[in-house]
């Protein structure tokens, strides 16, 4: 979808050089632009809501901010725990060794980063890649829920204790929450191992496997 309207843009401006100011769209045509570009424009709002973010201690040793990224229409939204170190440097989501894992995952179902949409619980790194703290978690979750209430995607997908934790609000392990279908305010909720966990404990990845498969067909389900 980006590189559709990318290339749109390129069309336009082309046309406008042409000296054509103006373009028939279909009704449904405009409502879908309309539609996409009122989404991403709200993610800017909140994007410049949070600026230079210090309601937490996170600021004093993070880099950049991590935000989130992918297409504001996104079907699958991905929530991680926190940015760690190459993510803190690049101001992306999982860029690191733990993102090389997913990107693998997703692509073992057929699907790509740039169709998701990827973002953390913490938009700031915790130092020494520390679990963030409840009072951080706190700060941040509302940049998160209105993240997610913005995109409406058909599929959470929460990766880790953390990313589950805080959406579900259920301290249960999430060994034992992984494999179903769990709901967060209407939208279905997958939660599954984080891949730095999967990493560590390479045991784990047939479980993972299993919860993108669930994925996979709770998303060809509600297309
Ligand atoms: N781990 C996370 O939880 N998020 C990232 O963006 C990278 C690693």
């Amino acid at each position: 979808m980006k590189e559709v309207l990318e290339e749109l843009k390129i069309y336009l401006s082309w046309l406008k050089e042409m000296g054509i100011n103006s373009v028939y769209l279909l009704p449904e045509q405009r409502k879908m632009l309309e539609k996409l570009s009122s989404k991403q424009q709200l993610l800017q709002e909140i994007k410049i809501e949070l600026g230079d973010c210090k309601r937490c201690e996170l600021w004093k040793t993070r880099h950049k901010i991590v935000f989130g990224e992918g297409p504001a229409e996104a079907k699958v939204v991905l929530v991680g725990e926190a940015p760690g170190h190459e993510e803190d440097l690049q101001g992306k989501p999982f860029v690191g060794a733990a993102g090389e894992l997913l990107t693998k995952m997703l692509k073992a179902i057929g699907l790509s980063r740039e169709e998701i949409y990827i973002t953390n619980v913490v938009k700031c790194r915790p130092p020494h890649n520390r679990n963030p703290k409840l009072q951080e978690i706190e700060q941040c979750k509302p940049f998160l829920i209105r993240q997610l209430n913005i995109i409406k995607p058909s599929v959470i997908c929460t990766l880790g204790s953390i990313a589950t934790h805080t959406l579900l609000q259920k301290d249960i392990p999430i060994s034992h929450l992984r494999g179903r279908v769990h709901l967060w305010q209407g939208i279905k909720l997958i939660p599954t191992f984080h891949p730095a966990y999967l990493l560590r404990n390479p045991g784990s990845k047939k479980l993972a496997w299993e919860d993108l498969k669930l994925l996979k067909k709770v998303l060809e389900k509600s297309i």
